[in-house]
């Protein structure tokens, strides 16, 4: 068994849970955040389940290996909860956890995975993971925070309270990993969003899913979509509840692009094909017939264009156009892009043809430009 003298955790203090957080436990738990993303724990949550979890999860828990303590603030009050599960066949551990509602967003989460991952490693565990939900970006944060490497999806492996599968995000530290906090490539936007009044551009979100798919549906708008094969409401919503946990791995940005005043989803604007090493990324876009010629998408990607060059490494942007769309063109002369090449035969088309692709470029201006 491993030793549960307590550990102290930065200005929180990881001690055994106890009877007397049984109150304290109950409210904490019995909330829709933990509720959504912790599809295991009872709901609603009463003070039987705390009891329960008490004195028969946490002694269990310790006796087949793994730990549970109480994240405790400086009261001696619990604030959280961190275990660390009994090793699995191969020695490996796995790190869960959550903060009570009232405690959030003041670096608990984070202070206590440091302390019980380095109180791991110093017993000899090799490996440890976390696993979060992908739409939990909060955890997910917390494990990069903790110096967590993102380690890819792990497909439909959660089971939910509505029989649903969903997604898990796979995070882990070697003992051998340096395990500084880990910055994310690419930023979230300040607020949330970026809007000039007119439009606004904010990631999509599942609730996007129904507005996303009918927009998706309409052929005038895939009409210069490549690949498109017709929408695929699975698909749509895949997207659409992987959109944040993309942009926190670095690996693209789906936007909606969407009408300010309303907040109606007017198009879908992204950022794909990141490449770190090289500083570039292509952008795609589309928008509803009934939002086009205003300039809508001529603001978006001026948006996204200004706000790419100054806050991410990002420092050339690229996008492709079909031949014939002279519209699509246009929106990109208007933000400066640059025509590039006609490249033959570029894309997979119907029927076994190939499309031709006219290529652009915008490159960030250097430094000393406006000195
Ligand atoms: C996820 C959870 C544990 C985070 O706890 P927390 O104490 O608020 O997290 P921290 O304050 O240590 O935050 C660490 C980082 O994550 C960010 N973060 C935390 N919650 C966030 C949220 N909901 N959305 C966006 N960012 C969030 C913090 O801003 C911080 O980032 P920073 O280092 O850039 O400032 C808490 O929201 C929770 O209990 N959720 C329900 C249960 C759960 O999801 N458990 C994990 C299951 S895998």
């Amino acid at each position: 068994m491993l030793p549960s003298d307590p550990i102290p955790a930065g200005p929180f203090l990881l001690r055994p849970p106890m009877e007397s957080d049984a109150h304290v436990v109950a409210r904490a738990c019995d909330d829709p955040v933990t509720a959504r993303f912790l599809p295991l724990m009872p709901s609603p949550y009463r003070l039987a389940d705390a009891m329960f979890y008490l004195t028969e999860v946490v002694p269990a828990a310790w006796k087949a290996g793994g730990a549970e303590f109480a994240i405790a603030d400086a009261r001696d009050d619990l604030v959280g909860v961190v275990g660390l599960k009994p090793p699995d066949r191969l020695g490996n551990g796995e790190i869960g956890y959550w903060v009570a509602p009232w405690a959030r967003a003041r670096g608990v989460a984070a202070a206590a995975v440091r302390t019980i991952t380095a109180w791991a490693f110093s017993r000899g565990v090799p490996r440890i993971e976390i696993l979060a939900n992908v739409e939990n970006i909060g955890s997910q944060k917390v494990a990069l925070a903790s110096g967590y490497r993102n380690e890819g999806v792990l497909r439909g492996a959660e089971l939910h309270r509505d029989g649903s599968r969903q997604d898990l995000v796979q995070f882990a530290r070697l003992a051998g990993d340096q395990g500084d906090a880990i910055k994310p490539y690419l930023p979230f936007f300040p607020g949330g969003e970026l809007s000039d009044g007119v439009v606004t551009l904010s990631p999509l979100t599942y609730a996007d899913t129904a507005d996303f798919f009918a927009l998706a549906e309409d052929p005038e708008v895939t009409q210069y979509s490549v690949g498109a094969s017709g929408p695929d409401l699975s698909a749509v919503e895949h997207r659409c509840r992987s959109a944040l946990s993309w942009w926190l791995a670095g690996q693209r940005i789906e936007l909606g692009v969407r009408d300010a005043p309303t907040g109606a989803l007017a198009g879908h604007l992204q950022l794909t094909f990141v490449q770190a090493e090289l500083g570039q990324a292509m952008i795609g876009y589309m928008l509803a017939t009934r939002y086009r010629g205003r300039g809508i998408m001529t603001r978006a990607v001026r948006l996204l264009v200004d706000w790419v060059f100054q806050e991410t490494g990002i420092g050339r942007l690229y996008a492709s156009t079909d031949p014939d769309n002279l519209v699509s063109q246009r929106v990109l002369q208007r933000v400066g892009f640059t025509h590039e090449a006609l490249v033959k035969g570029l894309f997979p088309g119907p029927d076994g043809t190939r499309l031709d692709d006219v290529q652009w470029s915008l490159v960030k201006p250097p430094p000393h430009a406006d000195a």
